[in-house]
């Protein structure tokens, strides 16, 4: 008899959010494949027979197609690109060295969505294919400034990803783009809003309403619909 149970892939699993989501959606009775950059002490104190760790860096192209190399042939409900950067966040545009502002958006929004079309073929029927993305990204909620180079990227990777989804909308494609809250974690800081716990499990639930309706969504972690 097939296995009922879903499987995840969280890539960006190595702390923060991707690792807590790891947990919870092994909690959930899920299988979850995770990736990390280098070895995890946090991801492999999770040790599961339910979960398998693998290494991957999104902005090396060959580190990807070796992963897919490795686990492309399992098929994923959920494929979710977590991994991201803030570097020098806070400072205005123009104090931002080109290279580091053009790393940040390739690590963002050009990586993610590489990385989604080499694994779009391991999604499972049903499935969804989710990116981390921000509030920071909306255009139309941009009231407070700042975060220039950041919310940029972000607004690129909403944009590459409806244009993603459009690309493979024949098929009916599931995707997701959610903001997680202003969190506790190395990049949000000591000062944000709410613990990992409490984004993790709200965007679980949303993931889990929404997995596979077709379409593009953009939501937080309390199920809301954010305006582009
Ligand atoms: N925290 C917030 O308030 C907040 C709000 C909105 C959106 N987000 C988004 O949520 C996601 C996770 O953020 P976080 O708060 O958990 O940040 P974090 O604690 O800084 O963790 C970032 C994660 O991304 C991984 N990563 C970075 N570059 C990578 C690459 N090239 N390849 C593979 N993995 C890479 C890191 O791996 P290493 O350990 O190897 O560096 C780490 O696992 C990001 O996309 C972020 O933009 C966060």
């Amino acid at each position: 008899m097939a296995s009922t149970q879903k499987h995840a892939l969280i890539v960006g699993a190595s702390r923060g959010l991707g690792l807590g989501l790891v947990e919870t959606f092994l909690a959930r009775g899920w299988r979850v494949t995770a990736t990390q950059r280098k070895p995890s002490p946090e991801l492999a104190a999770l040790s599961s027979d339910a979960l398998t760790v693998e290494t991957a860096d999104i902005d090396d192209d060959a580190s990807v197609s070796a992963l897919h190399g490795r686990i492309g042939a399992q098929a994923y409900d959920l494929i979710f690109v977590v991994a991201g950067v803030a570097t020098q966040a806070h400072d205005p545009l123009h104090a931002v060295p080109r290279e580091v502002a053009a790393q940040v958006y390739l690590t963002n929004a050009v990586s993610p969505i590489r990385f989604a079309d080499a694994f779009h073929g391991t999604l499972a029927p049903g499935g969804s294919i989710a990116f981390m993305s921000s509030i920071l990204g909306s255009v139309g909620l941009n009231e407070a400034g700042g975060w220039e180079n950041y919310r940029a990227s972000k607004a690129a990777l909403n944009t590459l990803a409806r244009s993603f989804q459009i690309r493979h909308g024949a098929s009916g494609l599931s995707v997701l783009l959610l903001h997680p809250g202003w969190v506790r974690t190395d990049m949000g800081g000591a000062e944000a809003d709410i613990d990992v716990e409490t984004s993790v499990t709200g965007l679980t639930d949303v993931i889990e309403r929404h997995l596979g309706r077709p379409g593009t969504a953009y939501l937080d972690y309390r199920g809301e619909t954010l305006a582009w």
